[in-house]
């Protein structure tokens, strides 16, 4: 007999089926429970939902476990790299020679922007934040490609494969004439040759009249990072995205809104905060201490930047990645950094202070990302934004899920807690 849950509202049992998904994990299936009883449930923050099935990524958050379509993330982190990550978080499957080519040259053909998405830019005062922008151009983007942007599920998802192209590619552009804008700089085009990565850095920091040549450290040291950040399952922007697909919004639509939900320091404008923690930790030459008491405390609305985590309650398997790569990354480019030393000493204490151990806070996988995106010369602004260059596959996988599947439109309920019923008071009363 199939499991069930029985919940007892004003003496009356009702009866929910419980599902199991493939690694074991229980839910009840309580979508029949306010047309039973007239409740509904409370959990604010979601902590306790299940939002949607996905067959993307699976997170253990107790045991550090974190697997893009079943495959762990340290074997990929070794093996593979970006663009193979972003086929398979897509088609649900590592890419054959044949289509790891055929996306690689989609891709690379799809690197250039528009000549009139230019005149964007100039649209921008200098001191605009670059998540704004890119948002903001992610949607101009589908504005240039009508027939991928119909709000016609079944037209959107035809043209998908070409879409998603666009979007990893362009991304990556749009994120780079961001800087050239804010620097006064002319935009630089991409290269044929190069690979995703390098491409990216050539973008953004190579001169009409002096080239950047990423190494291939540098190269692979970001592509990790993008790899990391690929999908995180119903985290705050990927749920965003889903949230916006749910309501028939096309491609491009609801990965604009992903970034402006990835914007925000709880989430994955966390990797500039910690380095500006970092930085201020530094500057008052305390070496860590002083600072983890504040966090402790709470005083000035002081926490640990890139400690603790919605789902993780173990350490952060990405962060454990990024901090062996940051330690070789600064040992091959010689690289003596007073905020690595302090980013190890704060982790030092903090995994061994009672608060931290008592709530399970861990490093996550901003505590050590800005490091490495500084080392390579990215400013602090634009963290973010290569958040949420790494996080457009896992998007682009979770709206198809979305826009391939039977659910209906998001719209959960609330508990009001307003006025009851009143009058309106003409002006000359109130
Ligand atoms: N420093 C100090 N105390 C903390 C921290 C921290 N970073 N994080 C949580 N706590 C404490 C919190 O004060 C609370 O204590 P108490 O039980 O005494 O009230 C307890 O731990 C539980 O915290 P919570 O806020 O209920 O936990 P949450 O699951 O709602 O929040 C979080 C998760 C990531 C928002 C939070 O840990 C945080 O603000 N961390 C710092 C920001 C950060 O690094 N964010 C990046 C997350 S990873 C990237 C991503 O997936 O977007």
């Amino acid at each position: 007999m199939s499991e069930t849950a029985s919940i007892t509202i004003d003496g009356k049992v009702h009866e929910y089926p419980v599902m199991t998904g493939t690694e074991g994990e229980k839910c009840i299936d309580i979508r029949k429970l306010r047309r039973d009883s007239g409740y509904v449930t409370y959990d604010e923050g979601y902590a306790n939902t299940g939002s949607c099935m996905s067959e993307i990524t699976f997170i253990d958050g107790e045991k550090g476990i974190l697997r893009y379509r079943g495959y762990a993330i340290e074997e990929l982190a070794e093996h593979s790299d970006f663009i193979e990550i972003a086929y398979l978080l897509i088609y649900g499957e590592l890419p054959n020679r044949e289509q790891l080519a055929s996306i690689s040259n989609l891709i690379l053909g799809n690197a250039a922007i528009h000549e009139a998405m230019f005149h964007g830019f100039a649209g921008f005062p200098t001191s605009s934040h670059p998540m704004a922008i890119l948002s903001a151009m992610l949607n101009s983007l589908g504005c240039y490609y009508p027939n991928m942007a119909t709000n016609n599920r079944e037209q959107d998802l035809e043209h998908l494969d070409v879409a998603a192209t666009i979007l990893i590619s362009k991304v990556r552009a749009l994120a780079a004439m961001t800087y050239r804008m804010k620097m006064g700089r002319p935009f630089i085009y991409p290269k044929s040759q190069l690979p995703y990565c390098s491409n990216f850095l050539h973008m953004m920091f190579s001169e009409p009249y002096a080239e950047y040549t990423a190494s291939l450290r540098v190269d692979r040291a970001l592509n990790l990072v993008f790899l990391l950040h690929a999908d995180h399952e119903q985290n705050c922007s990927t749920s965003t995205v889903r949230m916006v697909a749910s309501g028939g919004a096309n491609l491009f639509a609801s990965v604009a809104a992903g970034v402006c939900a990835l914007w925000g320091p709880a989430h994955g404008g966390a990797n500039m905060a910690v380095i500006e923690m970092l930085e201020a930790i530094h500057k008052k030459g305390d070496d860590g201490t002083r600072f983890v008491e504040a966090a402790k405390s709470g005083d000035r609305g002081e926490r640990l930047m890139g400690f603790g985590h919605r789902v993780y309650k173990n350490y952060d398997p990405r962060a454990k990645i990024l901090k062996a790569m940051s330690k070789r990354l600064f040992a091959s480019m010689h690289i003596k950094d007073p905020v690595l030393d302090i980013a190890l000493k704060l982790e030092e204490i903090a995994t061994h202070d009672e608060y931290f151990i008592e709530r399970n806070l861990y490093p996550n996988v901003d505590f050590y990302s800005g490091i490495i995106m500084r080392s390579i010369g990215i400013p602090l602004d634009f963290f973010t934004v290569l958040f949420a260059i790494g996080r457009m596959p896992g998007w682009i996988a979770n709206w198809k899920e979305m826009a391939t599947g039977k659910s209906p439109i998001h719209r959960p309920r609330q508990i009001y807690t307003g006025s009851v019923l009143r009058h309106f008071v003409p002006l000359e009363e109130r």
